[in-house]
């Protein structure tokens, strides 16, 4: 079985890509270990809006070693950078002619984002599913853990590969999306209605896994909550709570109802203090590991290990593909 997934170096992960992404990752690695896994910084992906030079290569070096320092084991798990190989940029074009505008256009993600940037929308934020797919589709992946907002992605991803097998022959495993029960969507800290983004304009609506920690404990001491004042899980009446909820249960690994028992009868500050010292602990462990790995040599060690690997199986897919097509001499 191969388990496949990655991030888009923008910013610094937020605790919604921790909860929702990474720590399903390092799960799913410690779980599986019969699984061939893979884990790659998604950098082609982050052009899609214009950057910064220098902020791209910080955060694509930054997410590499936050991935080690979250608990990925380099032994396990094969770590690389996809511009570094080259094949997901030629699978993603043909994929592109083999999908339709319509399908990219009804991508919820192209919606909110495209409204979002207005006349200046890029062709690439179209047709970014289409990468997304091939990133999939290159290395005969089974399972795609993600968050709650790639499911779509994982599901065209799905329609493409049965739509290009029907058309020239058997050539993709169809993957799955993986999304955990809980903690698939972690909210902002400001406004629980709104999802936790690594681009959210107000720094206080997100944590990142870099905060200072003393920053990232004000963070959640001056979380919204709501007037009711009962520790609660309840997202229709109480989505902030719950929200802060969810984040103490995936650090904790205490349920809901563990939860609003410890805090029975307590109010939301012990709730939030206490919250406050969880987070700030599990951001203190990855904070001191990420600081041994970052300007390790050890790290370009394993990222040429990962890009080595990966390049091996997507050149192969890709002749495949090629040759199924009738392109180059195959
Ligand atoms: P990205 O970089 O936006 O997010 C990375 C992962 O974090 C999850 N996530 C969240 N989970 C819970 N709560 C949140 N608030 C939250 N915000 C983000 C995302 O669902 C995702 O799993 N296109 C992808 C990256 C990508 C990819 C791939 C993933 C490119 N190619 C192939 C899997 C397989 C993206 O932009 O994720």
């Amino acid at each position: 079985m191969r388990i496949l997934s990655g991030i888009q170096p923008t910013n610094v992960p937020t605790l919604g890509n921790y909860i929702g992404a990474i720590k399903n990752f390092v799960k799913m690695q410690n779980e599986n270990q019969d699984a061939d896994i893979l884990v790659f910084v998604a950098d082609l992906h982050s052009i899609t809006v214009p950057r910064d030079r220098k902020d791209i290569k910080k955060n694509i070096r930054s997410l590499a070693a936050l991935y080690l320092a979250s608990g990925l084991d380099p032994n396990r798990t094969h770590i690389f950078i996809q511009s570094e190989v080259h094949e997901h940029a030629e699978l993603g074009w043909v994929l592109e002619c083999n999908s339709y505008i319509g399908e990219m256009e009804r991508m919820i993600q192209f919606k909110e984002k495209s409204a979002k940037e207005g006349a200046s929308v890029t062709t690439g934020l179209l047709t970014y599913p289409c990468l997304m797919a091939a990133d999939i589709l290159l290395y005969d992946t089974n399972l795609v853990p993600v968050g709650e907002d790639q499911k779509q992605h994982v599901e065209i991803t799905r329609d493409i590969a049965i739509r290009f097998n029907n058309k020239y022959g058997e050539t993709f495993v169809v993957p799955e999306p993986m999304i955990q029960k809980s903690g698939a969507r972690i909210m902002s800290l400001q406004d629980p209605l709104k999802k936790m983004s690594k681009s959210d304009p107000n720094p206080k609506g997100y944590i990142t896994l870099l905060d200072d920690i003393n920053e990232a404990k004000n963070k959640i001491k001056r979380a919204v909550t709501d007037s009711i004042g009962i520790v609660k899980y309840d997202t229709v009446n109480q989505p902030a709570v719950s929200n802060l909820m969810t984040i103490y249960s995936s650090f904790t690994n205490m349920s809901f109802d563990e939860i609003e028992n410890k805090y029975s009868g307590l109010g939301y500050k012990e709730f939030k203090e206490d919250l406050s010292e969880i987070v700030a602990n599990e951001l203190t462990k990855i904070q001191t590991k990420y600081n041994e790995i970052i300007n390790s040599n050890e790290l370009d060690k394993i990222l040429d290990e990962g890009r080595d690997y990966a390049s091996r199986i997507a050149y192969k897919k890709m002749a495949k593909v090629y040759k199924r097509i009738g392109l180059g001499r195959y």
